[in-house]
């Protein structure tokens, strides 16, 4: 089985592309990238006037499976990423039960395997239930496959639990990805603090819950040498202790979500729900700030945080809606419109964040053009707009941030092991 496409602007800057080129898939692998390539095939797609790049590799996905089936499944999931151009996810593991054992990631994988439709890469929690108390056996579930450990949804408040944890994993060589949140700190908030909370009468999450635990979670990297991802940043002085930590050679590489660098407290006077999540959307400085680490390399990736909630869940009260927000299908566009169109990224630093970055901060071999990589490749009209609906959704759960608006960038293919799986023509 063989895949032409031709005349597609490549673009994939871990593979030094650039250019005009053509790119030929032989049984599901990568194997030529050149210029007018002359060469038998099965199938031909024109590619002319679009942006060819690596399939996406999506480091903050919430499959919700096992538990959660009525939200989102990895069939459900993974559907969902390949309309969003993502061909690789990393599954949270705050399911029910959490994925905190062999046994457990023994049987995702099986649900996995039957299931996805796309590559889903595995974490594991760090504590034992995500209670913040017994660190995981972290080299059996590494020999099992799992890539990161992390118990996203709630911090390790014990100092002397997560720093237990990050020696394990330095010596397993494993990454722990941070959720840095200091719960005594956030009491019942349930958006940023500060002005908007004030006017809106509704309780406010301080700045310092989040900065704080990244400068604690930070130390901790640097006094084991162990390597730290810090998840979904949200505020400036984040962003500055990352840099701060990033010069002095910590280990550690950190995310934000598209709905950070595009929204902020003050999108939130109507109560919408579908913009609470956590860490909150933080002030029009703060996204700001946000983008320019983006730009600078302070911030690595961009992940989604793909957080999917029933309607019955979201389409309540503000206080007692849950917290997160869908993004698979939307965060390449939102970050064509907010980053591309706006200049502040070109292409290639949108492949290095959403494709190149996270696969390196994971060591997986993924989200990459290079000859004899997996063909997982999308194509991408730049120019075309369309507005987001319920309708578009493939994930079971309809609970995003950007219903209404319209974006500029649309995948018109997304080719996943040398197959052609999804198309928007
Ligand atoms: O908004 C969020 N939702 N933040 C998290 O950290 C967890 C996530 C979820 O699992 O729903
Ligand atoms: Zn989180």
């Amino acid at each position: 089985m063989k895949i032409l496409i031709k005349n597609g602007f490549v673009v994939d800057p871990s593979s030094g592309f650039n250019d005009v080129m053509d790119i030929l898939i032989e049984n599901s692998l990568i194997s030529r990238v050149e210029k007018n390539i002359q060469d038998a095939f099965d199938t031909l797609i024109d590619a002319t006037d679009k942006i060819v790049m690596p399939g996406l590799v999506d480091m903050h996905v919430h499959l919700r499976e096992p538990g959660r089936e009525d939200k989102e499944t990895v069939s459900s999931g993974t559907k969902a990423a390949l309309r969003g151009g993502v061909t690789s996810v990393l599954a949270m593991p705050n399911t029910t039960p959490a994925i905190d054992s062999v046994e457990q990631v023994k049987l995702l994988k099986k649900i996995v395997q039957k299931t996805a439709h796309a590559n889903v890469f595995l974490s594991s929690a760090i504590t034992k239930g995500r209670m913040g108390q017994e660190v995981v056996d972290i080299v059996a579930l590494k020999n099992e496959g799992v890539v990161a450990l992390t118990d996203d949804g709630d911090s390790v408040d014990s100092t002397e639990v997560m720093r237990e944890a990050l020696m394990k994993a330095r010596d397993a060589n494993m990454l722990i990805i941070c959720h840095s949140e200091d719960r005594s700190l956030v009491k019942n908030g349930v958006i940023n603090l500060g002005l908007i909370s004030t006017q809106l009468g509704l309780r406010g999450i301080p700045k310092e819950s989040e900065y704080k635990r990244v400068e604690r979670d930070l130390q901790l990297a640097s006094a084991t040498g162990a390597a730290i991802h810090i998840a979904h940043v949200s505020c400036c002085e984040s962003i500055a202790l990352i840099a701060e930590a990033k010069a002095k050679g910590t280990r550690v590489t950190a995310e934000t979500a598209p709905h950070y660098f595009t929204l902020c407290d003050e999108d939130l006077m109507g109560y919408d729900t579908n913009l609470k999540m956590n860490p909150p959307l933080r002030t029009c400085k703060d996204r700001e700030a946000l983008r320019v680490a983006l730009r600078d390399g302070i911030l690595d990736a961009i992940a989604s945080d793909h957080a999917p909630h029933t309607e019955n869940e979201k389409e309540i009260e503000f206080d007692r809606a849950e917290f997160g927000v869908i993004g698979l299908e939307t965060e390449l566009a939102v970050s064509i419109t907010e980053l591309i169109e706006t200049r502040l990224l070109d292409w290639s630093a949108l492949v290095q964040k959403m494709a190149n970055n996270p696969a390196k901060i994971l060591g997986i071999l993924k989200g990459t053009l290079k000859v004899g990589a997996d063909a997982d490749i999308i194509i991408v009209d730049s120019k075309r707009e369309w507005t987001v609906t319920k309708e578009c959704f493939a994930s079971m759960s309809n609970n995003s941030s950007f219903l209404g608006r319209t974006l500029k960038g649309k995948v018109v293919c997304t080719i996943y092991g040398g197959k052609v799986v999804f198309k928007n023509t």
